[in-house]
C-alpha cells in the first residue's frame, strides 16, 4: 500500500510530480489546517509531513500521528518543530539550509539601509501629501544616519551572517561579530556580545531561535547599545524583546529599527513598534524571491523523497536518528 504524505500548503515546482509517483499526497491548503486536522483521522494514517514555518509541529500533533516517519519543513529555521520529541521517536526532520543565504542577507541590507536613510518614512511623507514647496529641500531636511564607513555588529556568524559581512565590505564598514560558535571569518573581528552592543552603529541579528537565544536582546542588553544605533532583525522575533526595543526607540536611545520578523506573526496591529516612525517593517519576507523559494521547495521535496525511499535526508537537522 502506498504511503500517505500530508503537505500543509500547495507548493510550486516540478518535484512534486516526482513525489506523487512515490506516495499519495494530500494537500491541506488552509491556514491552521494542521491544528484543525489534528482532530481528524487523516493524520493518524499519514507517514510523511511537508510543512511550513507557520505550522507548529508539537507533541499533541505528534501524538495524533502515530505512523509518522518523517517531517520535511520548507524552511531553514526549525523553531516551530519540537525536534527533541521527533528525535526521541527516531523521526528525521528535514530543512532547507544554504539556498536562502544571499536572499536573506540582501533583505537584511535592504532593512539596514532603509532604516538608516528613512526610506519608509520618506515614502509615507510624500504619499501623505506633506512634501510642499516650502519644505522642498534644505540642508537638514530628512537627515538620516551615515552608513558607509560605520561599524556593523553581526550577531551570529553562520552562512547568512557571513553573507552580510561580505556585503558590508562593499560599504567600507568595520565589521565586528559575536557568534556562539566562536567561528573566525577573515575581515570580521570577533568580540563579546557586550562589546559588540557598545561599539556598533548598526546591529544585525542572524541567529536561530533556541532556548539560549530567546529574549537575548532584552531590556538590559538594549540599554547597553551604542546611543543612536540601528537594530535589524531578519532572524526570528523571539530573539529581540519587542517591548524593550519600542521603549528604547521612544526614548531616542535607539535611532531606528528594521524588522522582518516578530514575536507573534502576523504582527498584532497594536504592537507598539508599528506606531514608531523610524521602524521599517516587512512581513517575514527575508527569503521571498522566486528563485530562492523554488530552491527551498525543491530541497524540502528532496528530503521527503529520500525519506520515502528509506534513505537519509540530504538536509536533516537530527541526523542522529540514523545511528543504530
Ligand atoms: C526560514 O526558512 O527559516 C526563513 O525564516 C524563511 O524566510
Amino acid at each position: 500500500m502506498s504511503k500517505k504524505v500530508i503537505i500543509t500548503q500547495q507548493l510550486p515546482g516540478e518535484r512534486l510530480i516526482e513525489l506523487a509517483g512515490l506516495c499519495d499526497i494530500e494537500v491541506l491548503n488552509r491556514p491552521q489546517a494542521l491544528a484543525d486536522a489534528c482532530a481528524r483521522d487523516e493524520l493518524a494514517t499519514c507517514q510523511g509531513l511537508i510543512c511550513l514555518l507557520t505550522d507548529a509541529i508539537d507533541r499533541p500533533l505528534l501524538d495524533a500521528m502515530p505512523n509518522l516517519e518523517f517531517v520535511s519543513s520548507v524552511s531553514v529555521g526549525v523553531d516551530h518543530i519540537d525536534v527533541q520529541a521527533l528525535t526521541r521517536r527516531h523521526i528525521p526532520v528535514g530543512h532547507t539550509p544554504g539556498v536562502l543565504v544571499d536572499t536573506t542577507a540582501d533583505a537584511a541590507f535592504a532593512l539596514l539601509l532603509a532604516a538608516a536613510r528613512r526610506v519608509a518614512e520618506g515614502d509615507r511623507f510624500i504619499r501623505a501629501g506633506n512634501w510642499h514647496p516650502d519644505n522642498r529641500w534644505s540642508p537638514e531636511f530628512f537627515l538620516g544616519k551615515d552608513f558607509s564607513g560605520a561599524t556593523l555588529g553581526i550577531i551570529g556568524l553562520g552562512a547568512i551572517g557571513q553573507a552580510v559581512a561580505r556585503r558590508a565590505a562593499g560599504f567600507d564598514m568595520r565589521v565586528i561579530s559575536w557568534t556562539p560558535s566562536g567561528r573566525e571569518v577573515a575581515g570580521v573581528d570577533n568580540v563579546s556580545l557586550e562589546e559588540l552592543l557598545l561599539r556598533s552603529d548598526f546591529v544585525s541579528v542572524h541567529l536561530a531561535l533556541t532556548s539560549a537565544t530567546r529574549n537575548l536582546l532584552d531590556a538590559g542588553k538594549i540599554a547597553t547599545m551604542k546611543p543612536g544605533a540601528v537594530l535589524v532583525n531578519t532572524a526570528r522575533g523571539g530573539i529581540v524583546n519587542e517591548r524593550a526595543l519600542a521603549q528604547a526607540l521612544d526614548s531616542g536611545h535607539i535611532y531606528a529599527a528594521g524588522l522582518d520578523v516578530f514575536e507573534r506573526e502576523p504582527v498584532a496591529m497594536d504592537n507598539p513598534l508599528l506606531g514608531h516612525p523610524r521602524v521599517v517593517v516587512v512581513p517575514h519576507i527575508g527569503s521571498a524571491t522566486t528563485l530562492t523559494r523554488a530552491k527551498m521547495v525543491d530541497i524540502a521535496v528532496r528530503n521527503a523523497l529520500a525519506a520515502l525511499q528509506g534513505l537519509p535526508m540530504p538536509h536533516c537537522v537530527n541526523p542522529q536518528v540514523y545511528s543504530p
